[in-house]
């Protein structure tokens, strides 16, 4: 069942009923103020930190879903209603909901009124513009009445939710004609404050949420609203809210429109004051002025709409297949943008003030995003080395604003190191600028042991050289890129962290996952070496992948796929021998497509596994058979109930590692149907069981041992957005950069048929066919650049073209 269509010219997922089976959301924002939306208008602001700085409140875990967003209210004589249906929940005689690239639009109709609502984030700018357009479409006058409603978070969302003690005292705000400020905690630390205002003379106004809804009631009926009229409230202390109140008369098929802005001011600390306690509001009378009419609004819009539109130009594809070029296109980039944006910190699931930036999820993250901006993720990488440790080894999390550290959230994860090879490599062959190698940058943020990043990944390279464990295979510490496998753990009492409880590191725990990743980055690390002509060091480092390669052979195959790990006793994870957890999915994959066993015909067997053994019609569930007891020596794994998470969940972020070890061996069928199962245009038809949006990945579709079997969750931030896109982008369809230009290398399913590819690289244009007469899965027979035939299949790079026309035949 769908609750909606794609709407592919707009770019645009369409929702045609606010009873989605969760919240379906989207992000608003690029830079540094953002929004989450849903699709009933919940959600909240935020601008850098969606832990320090909040500028908006959410209420997690609350009844009803989705509970708290950025509503209007229209008083239609005894009807009141929303445009977007939340909080009242009022039946609409219309509803449209369309989430677009930065962007959402909703359209309510109810008794002959229609509202239209845009909302985005303006380009460059730290705020949000919603445009309402109300409209009269009988044959009376209509004499409306609109509210506005926002409810101001205390800036630090985790104290906002904990502290009441002090909170409830410090909520100051100032009102000015129709512009709100919220400006608590100003007076003292703080040299930023919000504003909320709307372009026209408002007829009321309030601040206190307690005035605005009155005692008991919940957003649902707001006393004001109920009242139709606004009580001028000045808040102090409590809650602070911004409401406005318009009369809206209406002629018949007379439309009006309000601009209203949400914006978020930073003051020179120095000069912050207008007078004594009066915010200085010079920077957010220009800002509100740059939105005061629909044509600076217009122009605002498609600044971003255009925006978008170059964005995703830079790699797009034409084929037969709609779905494949709806997710490649649009949604699939779209997706990346915005993991590579929040990491992991705010979504429907991530609160906003637990996770932060991830080391290795920020630097899977860039995988998917470094062709759209490639600064940014030169910028990234440098943040993220930055917080490494001198020894190689790195925090797990930071944050956002000040990008330092998290140490609550701990160290230890030793597959960490590597995913920034991972990255820095992948910027490189994408820009071909080396120079990122040589920036000087700090351990864990201390400028003084500043060293060229280059160094950063040698120490990387060099910590996994330095702790191996008796099969010579990497040690595990706390876990790797499965969080859950905590091998050196030993929790037996609710309430310790799994990430942080128990030793760091143990000298016996062995990963085969991290092995299968040394092998792939050592061998880009090598390459590395060679471009800053260090031969010695790719020597050393191609010989240490060697004696890897060899240990997994030796010690890391179990006879039919590869083993996942070795516990703290030295005994085998994830083998035939184990009672549960027989066969685990990240060593298959990874090992796979890093070409371990290729040549000994062991990658076929391991994937043969898969396929035998974790498949199922919505993915390939992470490992089998599911725990069904709590095993001490393997940690949160074993926590989960059987089917959910990385207790043999279908945790999406893999699949596409065996997607790809598949186009390693050459089979475009079966890369291309593992690939099909979780994406989300493929599974729209089946919403109702799948329940998260079906234009984004989620993290985990419960495996088949749960209950519901299929149904997804931990939609938006997962590292399943920059793996698709790299398997679908440069594995399957097969337009791979290297360091010295793109290769073109499809494997395809033998019906997949011709299809083109636009790539834009160092600032050419590749127009790219290719062609497959004979329905090869893989393999290109001849590559055409502008009509010269050149030898195997990498594009010679070349600036001095502006465009290059290639032509790829398969056989
Ligand atoms: C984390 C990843 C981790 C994955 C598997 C996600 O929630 O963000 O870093 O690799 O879970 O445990």
């Amino acid at each position: 069942m769908k609750y909606g269509h794609f709407d592919d010219d707009a770019r645009e997922y369409v929702i045609t009923t606010p009873k989605t089976p969760l919240p379906w959301i989207n992000y608003l924002g690029n830079q540094e103020f953002f929004s989450l939306i849903s699709n009933t208008c919940g959600g909240y602001s935020f601008c850098k930190d969606a832990k320090l700085l909040r500028i908006t409140r959410y209420r997690y875990n609350n009844i009803p879903y989705d509970n708290n967003g950025k509503y209007f209210y229209i008083k239609d004589g005894d009807t009141i209603w929303n445009p977007g249906w939340q909080p009242t929940k009022t039946t609409l005689d219309e509803y449209e909901c369309r989430h677009g690239l930065g962007y959402s639009k909703f359209k309510g109709v109810k008794n002959g009124v229609e509202a239209n609502v845009l909302t985005f984030v303006p380009m460059n700018d730290r705020c949000e513009v919603s445009r309402i357009r109300i409209k009269n479409t009988t044959s009376t006058a209509k004499e409306l009445k609109l509210f506005s409603y926002v409810e101001w978070c205390l800036w630090n969302a985790d104290d906002d939710e904990r502290n009441f003690q002090r909170n409830l005292s410090t909520g100051e705000v100032e009102v000015i004609d129709s512009a709100i400020f919220h400006k608590t905690e100003y007076r003292e630390r703080r040299n930023h404050f919000a504003v909320y205002s709307v372009n026209t003379k408002v007829d009321g106004f309030d601040t206190s949420r307690e005035s605005f809804l009155g005692p008991y009631n919940g957003n649902d009926t707001p006393d004001v609203v109920t009242n139709g009229a606004c009580t001028n409230s000045v808040a102090s202390g409590w809650s602070p809210v911004a409401v406005h109140q318009i009369n809206v008369t209406l002629a018949p098929g007379e439309e009006k429109s309000f601009v209203f802005v949400l914006g978020y001011i930073e003051n020179d600390e120095n000069d912050k004051w207008e007078s004594h306690g009066v915010i200085k509001k010079d920077l957010a009378w220009e800002m509100l002025d740059r939105y005061k009419t629909d044509e600076q609004v217009d122009k605002a819009f498609d600044i971003l709409v255009d925006y978008w539109k170059s964005l995703l130009s830079k790699y797009h594809v034409k084929s037969s297949n709609d779905k494949v070029d709806r997710m490649v296109n649009i949604w699939n980039q779209y997706q990346c943008m915005v993991t590579f944006n929040m990491s992991r910190s705010a979504s429907y699931y991530e609160s906003g003030i637990g996770r932060g930036m991830g080391f290795r999820d920020s630097c899977q993250d860039l995988l998917g995003f470094v062709h759209l901006i490639p600064d940014r993720a030169r910028a990234r990488i440098i943040d993220i080395a930055s917080t490494q440790f001198q020894d190689g080894s790195a925090y797990h999390q930071y944050q956002p604003l000040t990008k330092k550290g998290n140490a609550d959230i701990g160290s230890g994860f030793n597959d960490d190191p590597l995913w920034l090879i991972a990255g820095t490599s992948a910027y490189i062959r994408e820009t071909g600028d080396d120079s990122i190698l040589d920036e000087m940058v700090p351990f864990d943020n201390d400028e003084s042991v500043a060293t060229p990043l280059m160094n950063h990944l040698k120490r990387s390279f060099d910590y996994i050289v330095n702790h191996k464990g008796p099969h010579n295979l990497p040690l595990i510490g706390r876990a790797d890129w499965n969080d859950c496998l905590n091998l050196n753990c030993f929790s037996a009492h609710p309430g310790e962290s799994f990430q942080t409880f128990g030793p760091s590191e143990g000298p016996v725990a062995e990963s085969v996952f991290i092995a299968g990743m040394f092998v792939k980055y050592g061998e880009e690390y090598a390459q590395l070496c060679e471009l800053k002509g260090d031969k010695a060091d790719a020597e050393y480092a191609r010989c240490e992948v060697q004696k890897m390669y060899d240990a997994v052979l030796k010690d890391g195959w179990d006879g039919e796929w590869f083993i996942r790990a070795y516990d703290a006793y030295s005994h085998k994870v994830g083998s035939k021998e184990c009672e549960e957890g027989q066969i685990f999915i990240e060593p298959q994959g990874f090992c796979v497509l890093a070409g371990i066993g290729v040549k000994e015909g062991l990658a076929k067997k391991a994937m043969d596994s898969v396929k035998e053994k974790l498949d199922t019609k919505y993915g390939i569930m992470i490992l089998q058979p599911a725990y069904t007891k709590y095993h001490l020596e393997l940690g949160e794994v074993s926590s989960y109930p059987p089917g959910y998470k990385e207790n043999a969940g279908i945790f999406c972020h893999n699949n596409p590692w065996v997607s790809i070890a598949e186009t390693v061996l050459g089979d475009g069928d079966r890369a291309f149907e593992i690939y099909k199962k979780t994406c989300p245009a493929y599974i729209e038809d089946i919403s109702e069981i799948h329940c998260t949006e079906p234009y984004v990945y989620s993290q985990m579709v419960a495996g088949k041992d749960a209950k519901f079997f299929g149904q997804g969750k931990n939609s938006w931030l997962t590292g399943t957005a920059a793996w698709t896109f790299t398997n679908i982008s440069q594995y399957i369809l097969g337009i791979y950069p290297t360091l010295e230009g793109l290769s073109v290398n499809p494997c395809i399913p033998a019906e997949f048929g011709d299809f083109n590819i636009t790539r834009v690289y160092r600032g050419v244009t590749y127009n790219i066919e290719i062609k497959n007469p004979n329905k090869v899965q893989k393999g290109v027979a001849s590559l055409t650049v502008d009509g010269v035939e050149v030898a195997g299949n990498v594009i010679p790079f070349d600036d001095s073209k502006k465009t290059v026309n290639v032509i790829a035949t398969m056989n």
